[in-house]
């Protein structure tokens, strides 16, 4: 069964039935201002920080049926009294002739008919402008004339999200309106919480005459708040009350009279959502975006920038699936996480607990540097700005205040405080930035470190380079009992906790990534003497795995503070992890023998149909030793769930090891383009990757959660580009290595890379999986498989025989 299709022309995915069995979501504008719409139209909006400044309210846990945030009511004039529906569905919940959420890029519209009243709304935040606009048409299907009311209504919620929920005796007493009457009967209505109506004042208005408004839920409910928004008895009057709350629960519902529409007539009516300083210096933007012109140009600019990103790199492969998703949908959801790494969405609610992670965001970089050069190295910035001198980082930050925390780690006193692995992504993530865009200046740029005197001024700064060398060595100087990196709170398994002096091998092969990039870095910088120190320090932990973490058919994943292992056959429960095999191969640490055995025991103990599981057995019960991972039934999240992140990590090191058919098969298996035809049991959006799906001991194998803000975006995007398709950008050049199944005689990738376009064309007339033999660029051979950086703002025509 399915609720919509891709329509990958449009750039769209269409949602054909509202009754999906969770929410839906697209993301419009970003952090600076914006959130996401569902696929009923109710949305949720923040300027800045959802925590601190949070504009509408959207509760997650209400009934789907409910509206959140937003809607809107049309009204039609019948003989025995008005017909009151909604074009979203929810929440009057009226039958269909059409429903459509076409989820495109920065943008919904929502195509419906009901009553024979066609609407068509849609909803985005222009590109410079802070607002959401709802561009709205309606219909009239009939063949008689039609007297139609629209009554788009907006829920607010207090600035402080979590507040709104935990006092209820400061917040309504806080809560004000106001009004603003302009020429020809146009109306603003704002609304602000009484201590920032000098500083963040809400408005809502559109461009045609309003005739009456309120600001009170209970005014609108009507019957002292027992009407209910499926028939809200305001409605049933002519007018809406005009009252202006000074307290309460605050909406805004305004009443439009279109008053006789024809058959075939459409109408147009423009809303603005947004918020100001002062409504006076906002009257100029607000009555820019009245005209319908202006709008329509906002849009296109939308599209145009969305065109020009996906342009960056465009593949044809022979899955389709696969080439939505690396078209179109993959990079959508990168560029996603990058604004909001893992701060708000249907599971992150953003009410203050986390704000940018710091692993988090740093391996978001690393899945968009191609496409959005700028906007990664502003973060990379803002990520380095939290590091220790000491090279260890802070777990997570505010975006606004930049005032930085140690995450969960704050509330256990007997763990350390700090996160084994967070400081080292940032090494890989400056890596993929300077290969992708050459920008090698920035190595020499100065950010300061996270600690601070007493005038808040930087204890240090030093070069971004430093920086990258103080991760190495945070690492290189906390390590345990078997010589490999200490554990920590956690490493990126944030859920297994253990007891101070626990090792872990995920950090080691971590550590040994980040060693080889640097190596890479150095020898391209032509420091000898740092390329030999480094290559000493990678063989070293080399060594200590290979001693000490060889399993007898796997690598183990832990060594608990008291020496004992954690992933090992000697275990009942968490005898294996999918972590401990994919990294050991990543880093290179795994001998050729072992790396196969370690692979194919991976493949033999956690590969599902539906992906490839974290660990297994579960754990089946709370042990409070190891944390987090025990308070899941086994098959859930990080306990032997098929938590998706780290699947793209066994297609990497599947295609290490030149195995295209198992590379691509676990490239496949996740696709959520592939579960399109069994939402009924996936659930989630099959648009965008979720992170987690129940793995097979759970009754409910195959239901997906947790869709949007999840590492798999990037580095299944990773996976995907750099290694299976093998477009790999490297300090030498662009190189060309792909991975991928036998079956498949060709593929092609445009990409632009260093101020180039690259059309390169791969050929396997050899029915090969792995292995260039000859690159022609430009109609002469090359030596090698790195293309030549070119920049010259020219196309290049590359062939590739396997
Ligand atoms: C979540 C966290 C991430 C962690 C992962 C595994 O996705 O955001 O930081 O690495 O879970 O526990």
């Amino acid at each position: 069964m399915n609720y919509g299709h891709f329509n990958d022309d449009s750039k769209e995915y269409v949602i054909t039935n509202p009754k999906t069995p969770v929410k839906w979501i697209n993301y419009i504008g970003g952090l600076s201002f914006g959130g996401f719409v569902d696929q009923t139209g109710g949305s949720l909006i923040c300027r800045k920080d959802p925590a601190t400044n949070r504009i509408v309210k959207y509760i997650p846990q209400l009934p789907l049926s409910d509206f959140n945030g937003e809607t809107m009511y049309i009204r039609i004039k019948e003989k025995d009294g008005y017909r009151i529906f909604s074009p979203f569905y929810t929440p009057t919940l009226d039958k269909y002739d059409q429903y459509e959420c076409h989820v495109g890029m920065g943008y919904s519209t929502y195509i419906s008919e009901f009553y024979g009243v066609r609407s068509e709304v849609t909803i985005f935040v222009p590109r410079d402008s802070e607002r959401v606009l709802r561009d709205i048409k309606i219909t009239n299907l009939r063949e008689e004339n039609l007297e139609i009311d629209l009554i788009p209504v907006v829920e607010y919620t207090h600035f402080e999200a979590m507040k709104q929920f935990n006092n209820a005796d400061w917040v309504p007493q806080t809560m004000m309106s106001d009004l603003v009457v302009e020429k020809g009967d146009l109306k603003t209505v704002l609304q602000y919480a009484f201590m920032r109506k000098d500083t963040n004042v809400n408005y809502f208005t559109s461009n045609h005459p309003i005739s009456s408004f309120t600001t009170d839920k209970n005014h609108f409910l009507g019957d002292n708040g027992y009407g209910t928004f499926k028939r809200p008895k305001s409605l049933e009057k002519d007018e809406l009350d005009n009252y202006l709350a000074l307290r309460g629960d605050n909406i805004v519902a305004l009443m439009h009279h279109l008053d006789t529409v024809k058959p075939k007539e459409t109408r147009r009516i423009i809303t603005q959502l947004g918020q100001c300083e002062g409504i006076e210096n906002e009257t100029k933007e607000i009555n820019y975006y009245r005209e319908e012109a202006n709008v329509e140009k906002a849009f296109l600019d939308l599209k145009k920038y969305w065109k020009n990103l996906l342009n960056k790199l465009v593949v044809d492969t022979p899955n389709k699936e696969m080439n939505s998703m690396l078209n179109i949908f993959n990079p959508r959801q990168c560029n996603t996480t990058l604004n909001w790494s893992r701060y708000l969405s249907l599971y992150q609610l953003g009410l203050g607990a986390r704000g940018i992670g710091f692993r988090d965001s740093s391996q978001d970089v690393m899945g968009i540097v191609g496409h959005s050069k700028d906007e990664a190295k502003k973060l990379l910035r803002m990520l380095m700005s939290v590091q220790k001198r000491n090279g260890s980082a802070m777990h997570q930050f505010n975006p606004v205040t930049m005032i930085a925390n140690e995450g969960d780690s704050r509330e256990e006193e007997d763990r350390d405080d700090f996160y084994g692995d967070d400081h080292l992504w940032i090494v890989l993530a400056v890596n993929a930035y300077l290969k992708e865009t050459g920008d090698f200046s920035f190595v020499d740029e100065m950010i300061p470190f996270y600690e601070k005197d007493k005038e808040e001024n930087p204890l240090e700064t030093a070069s971004v380079l430093e920086h990258l060398k103080r991760s190495l060595m945070f690492t290189r100087t906390h390590t345990g009992k078997h010589g490999l990196p200490l554990l920590g709170f956690a490493d990126w398994n944030d859920t297994v906790n253990l007891p101070k002096g626990a090792e872990s091998v995920f950090i080691a092969n971590l550590y040994g990534v980040a060693l080889n990039e640097m190596i890479d870095l150095y020898t391209f910088l032509d420091d000898n003497t740092l390329v030999s120190k480094y290559k000493k320090y990678y063989q070293h932990m080399k060594d200590v795995v290979n001693e000490v973490a060889w399993d007898g058919e796997w690598y183990t994943r832990y060594f608990d503070h008291l020496g004992e292992p954690i992933g090992s056959k000697v275990n009942s429960e968490g005898k294996i992890y999918a972590n401990a095999q994919s990294w050991t191969v990543f880093s290179g640490f795994a001998t050729e023998e072992r790396k196969n055995i370690a692979l194919d025991s991976l493949n033999k103990y956690l590969n599902t149909s539906k992906g490839i599981k974290l660990s297994y057995p579960g754990y089946n019960g709370y042990e409070e030793e190891k944390g987090g991972v025990t308070t899941y039934p086994p098959g859930a999240k990080e306990n032997g769930g098929i938590f998706l992140h780290s699947n793209p990590w066994v297609m990497i090191a599947e295609t290490k090891r030149g195995n295209g058919t198992y590379a691509f098969q676990y490239y496949n298996q996740i696709n959520p383009a592939t579960k399109n035809n069994i939402i009924e049991e996936f659930e989630c959006e099959p648009y965008v990757y979720p992170q987690n799906i129940l793995g097979d001991e759970h009754p409910q194998f195959g239901l997906g959660r947790n869709s949007w803000l999840s590492g798999t975006a990037s580095w299944t995007y990773q996976a995907g580009i750099k290694y299976i398709l093998g477009i790999m950008p490297t300090y030498q050049g662009l190189k060309i290595d792909p991975c991928i199944p036998k079956e498949w005689k060709k593929f092609s990738v445009v990409k632009e890379y260093r101020n180039a376009i690259y059309n390169i064309e791969v050929l396997n007339s050899n029915c090969k999986e792995k292995g260039v033999v000859k690159v022609i660029v430009d109609g002469k051979e090359i030596r090698g498989n790195n293309l030549p950086i070119f920049d010259d703002s020219k196309e290049h025509n590359v062939k590739v025989f396997m």
